[in-house]
């Protein structure tokens, strides 16, 4: 089986970003790169990451015109990321855009498409937030409704949320590939992650990647965290 951890380098400088990677690169399926470290260090990061061996998930949650999405996803395919993410509210024309931008400039590089991954409802946002923005205020229809946006519009992958899991595996196509945040071994209380799985639920409901921060890398020993993660999943 696939090492199916992504470790999140949730971390503000290159450097520690590196240090981490060099350390965990044996023990996990890949690492993603989000807004603060991408920010902070620029490509350059990624370039280093992938000059290690490692996978890459770039999570810049891109939302915008097809356009401006489809070169920002060509450029991502340059760096040679291996899955990233766009908002699926930014509507079937940009998504469509953006799988086909992360197609096309993939075949012209010889590389191996990205799997792009549909972001639905941010879980920082309830109902009352929802209802704000103008939004059905039912959460569970609106990610549905999103989810099925997403596969319509070519997309292989959603990124959705612990409480999600099981309900979206009943109404997308068996080959969409899940990745979960949100994920927390029996040993960790859960922090500021309000509804978490273990890792063994998480694959259990039909998650393919989980997507793990500080259970490992804010531990002691963060290789020691992600094997002992790992013979959970096994055991
Ligand atoms: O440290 P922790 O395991 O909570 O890290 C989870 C990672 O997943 C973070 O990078 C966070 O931004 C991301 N994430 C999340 N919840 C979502 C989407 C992404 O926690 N709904």
């Amino acid at each position: 089986m696939r090492n199916p951890i992504i470790v999140a380098l949730d971390v503000p400088t290159a450097h520690e970003a590196l240090r981490l990677t060099e350390v965990l690169a044996a023990v996990c399926g890949g690492f993603k790169v989000g807004s603060e470290l991408f920010t902070a260090a620029g490509p350059e990061i990624v370039r280093q990451i992938r000059g290690l061996g490692a996978t890459v998930f770039l999570d810049l949650k891109f939302h915008d015109i097809p356009n401006t999405v489809a070169r920002a996803v060509a450029a991502a395919v340059r760096l040679d990321v291996q899955m990233l993410t766009v908002h699926t509210g930014g509507g079937v024309e940009m998504l469509k855009a953006a799988e086909h931008a992360a197609q096309e400039s993939a075949r012209q590089l010889g590389h191996t498409p990205p799997l792009m991954l549909g972001v639905t409802i941010l879980t920082s946002l309830d109902s009352n937030s929802l209802s704000q923005i103008g939004l059905d205020p039912d959460v569970n229809r609106q990610v549905r409704r999103l989810a099925n946006l997403a596969n319509q519009a070519g997309l292989r992958g959603l990124v959705c949320s612990p409480r999600e899991v099981a309900e979206l595996r009943q109404v997308i196509p068996a080959s969409t590939q899940l990745v979960i945040p949100g994920i927390r071994p029996q040993a960790v209380a859960g922090d500021d992650q309000k509804r978490t799985l273990t890792p063994r639920e998480a694959l259990a409901l039909g998650a393919n990647w989980l997507v793990i921060g500080r259970p490992i890398c804010a531990a002691k020993d963060p290789r020691a965290a992600a094997e002992k993660i790992l013979n959970e999943i096994a055991e």
